[in-house]
């Protein structure tokens, strides 16, 4: 497949096989992302492969998050969403989070926030051209003082910008743009 291909034909994956996917792979992806253009090479981002304890940990901040935005707290509806949102969680064959080191200065922190989604999108590149899907969720588990503690980072020096839910696709959805002649405009 050509790199322009690789680009159009990827797609945000939300149901995989249950099939690991070997470290060796995992680690070629991020190898991948690091390559990621950053401005004076601040190369901020950290990359967390985690391992089914941590998901299992995880999983339950995922499930309060879930259940108790439609249910209250004890009740039957947060029981069941609480059980359902854990079996979801932990079908994701692997989670890779991605933490943004945060500079004190805010034009740096902006572009730092650039570089790391384009080595989140090498990432996501690298892993479609195995045959591997990714999902770039950012949810509430992120923002949780919780995830933070599980994972030993400090919010002041760190943001979690992503977690990435990956697998062997089971199904992959569509999802169009504009065309381009939309979003262009000419200048002489
Ligand atoms: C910064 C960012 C955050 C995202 N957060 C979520 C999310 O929380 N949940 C989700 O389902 N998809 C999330 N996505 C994926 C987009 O929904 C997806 O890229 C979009 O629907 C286009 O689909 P495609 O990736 O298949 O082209 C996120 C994407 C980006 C760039």
């Amino acid at each position: 497949m050509s790199l322009a291909q690789l680009i159009k034909n990827r797609r945000t994956v939300y149901q995989f096989e249950d099939k690991p996917i070997s470290l060796n792979l995992i680690e070629s992806f991020i190898e991948a992302a690091v390559h990621a253009p950053n401005h004076k090479l601040t190369e901020p981002w950290q990359f967390l492969i985690i391992g089914r304890q941590t998901q299992d940990r995880l999983a339950k901040i995922y499930a309060s998050n879930r259940a108790s935005k439609n249910h209250e707290e004890g009740s039957e509806g947060y029981r069941l969403s609480f059980e359902n949102s854990i079996k979801k969680f932990l079908a994701i064959p692997q989670l890779v989070l991605v933490v943004q080191n945060l500079s004190k200065d805010p034009v740096i922190c902006k572009e730092d926030y650039a570089a790391c989604s384009c080595a989140i999108q090498n990432f996501q590149l690298s892993a479609w051209e195995q045959g591997i899907g990714v999902q770039w969720s950012s949810g509430p588990i992120l923002k949780d003082a919780e995830t933070f503690s599980i994972l030993e980072l400090d919010s002041e020096n760190h943001e979690l910008i992503a977690a990435l839910y990956m697998g062997y696709p089971l199904a992959v959805g569509e999802s169009q743009r504009k065309a381009i002649s939309e979003v262009i405009r000419h200048y002489d």
